[in-house]
């Protein structure tokens, strides 16, 4: 390789799992294998300048406000991934972030933000060592992303995105994430909303590597990773048939079962909020009174993604959502995207 001072860019939107990630091994090896929304509009937009045959540094700026624990992280980042990126050592970086969503809002900024680090990282890459074809550069970018946060992986594509081996996925891989095939994706799910009630804002009470080290001592770990494992049969029947019905009840059971794991972890956390419980025994009032299809996911926080699909119900949804559930929302209320491919 050959390398010379270089500004590059990169952008890259944030996931919701629908099956979870919770429990990893050593390299960031999953304990099972989960599937993901991309979202389109919560994006993190990403600016590296190289400094070529500076010693290494890392400085990071995010919204203009210099970030030392950030720094520090992606310096430790780019010291594990030398064996991927030769060059990455020889030079200086002056990295600027800025996030298109409230800061601290439980939306995984970890998993756009890798996954705009991992595409600047690969322009950089193309520079130093040569082209490669755009599906092998995607390809090294999610596996690059994986390595900083693996849920970042799944960042690097649109639609539904598959990280971790399964059986009843083609081409499935612990290392990097592959989109689910769009032909086995019923056009319900094709075109759906993701509003994310901001209940609770702030930091987290566990950090998910925290929380993903909890699953090496949790008794029911390895049934849960069973069980997620299994529970990619159903979903692949559900996709393929539009089941709205099954996919509901398998989605909302998958987020309960990631906070039932942090109940039952040694120190226990509860990671929802009295406005969690609120707005989710609200959410299955509404189901049972409309029959409409409002159901929820929820990531390692308080925060409630709603989901729907627009399929002609979505203005009574969101008409329900304004008048009943902003209430329990904080000073940012509710952040709407949208999953379409
Ligand atoms: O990528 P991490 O280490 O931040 O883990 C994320 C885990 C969950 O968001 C809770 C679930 C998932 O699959 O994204």
């Amino acid at each position: 390789f050959s390398i010379s001072s270089k500004t590059v860019s990169g952008s890259c939107p944030s996931n919701i799992a629908l099956i979870k990630y919770w429990g990893k091994y050593e390299h960031q090896i999953p304990a099972n294998p989960s599937i993901s929304y991309t979202l389109n509009h919560c994006r993190t937009n990403t600016e590296i300048e190289f400094s070529a045959g500076e010693p290494f540094s890392v400085q990071t700026y995010l919204s203009g406000t210099e970030e030392v624990k950030f720094a520090e992280k992606i310096e430790k980042y780019f010291k594990n991934i030398e064996s991927y990126l030769p060059w990455i050592l020889k030079g200086k970086y002056t990295i600027r972030t800025e996030n298109t969503f409230p800061h601290s809002s439980g939306i995984a900024s970890s998993a756009s933000g890798f996954g705009a680090i991992a595409k600047c990282l690969m322009a950089l890459d193309e520079e130093f060592s040569g082209k490669i074809s755009e599906d092998a550069s995607l390809r090294k970018a999610s596996f690059l992303a994986r390595l900083g946060s693996g849920s970042a992986c799944r960042s690097l594509y649109n639609g539904l995105i598959v990280w971790g081996n399964s059986d009843e996925v083609e081409g499935s891989s612990d290392l990097f994430a592959v989109p689910y095939p769009e032909t086995e994706i019923h056009d319900v799910f094709r075109d759906f909303n993701d509003w994310v009630l901001l209940i609770h804002e702030g930091q987290k009470s566990v950090s998910s590597t925290v929380g993903h080290g909890l699953m090496n001592t949790n008794p029911y770990a390895e049934r849960r990773f069973q069980e997620a494992r299994e529970n990619f049969i159903p979903m692949k029947e559900i996709l393929k048939t539009g089941n709205m019905e099954r996919f509901i009840t398998l989605v909302e059971h998958e987020a309960l079962t990631l906070h039932a794991m942090m109940m039952m972890s040694e120190p226990a956390f509860i990671l929802m909020k009295t406005g969690t419980l609120e707005v989710i025994n609200k959410i299955w009032d509404f189901r049972a009174e409309s029959g409409l299809p409002l159901f929820f996911t929820l990531d390692a926080g308080a925060n409630v993604h709603l989901l729907f699909p627009n399929n002609g119900s979505e203005d009574r949804i969101k008409a329900f959502i304004e008048a009943e559930l902003l209430k329990y929302t904080q000073k940012n209320g509710v952040v709407k995207d949208v999953m379409k491919f």
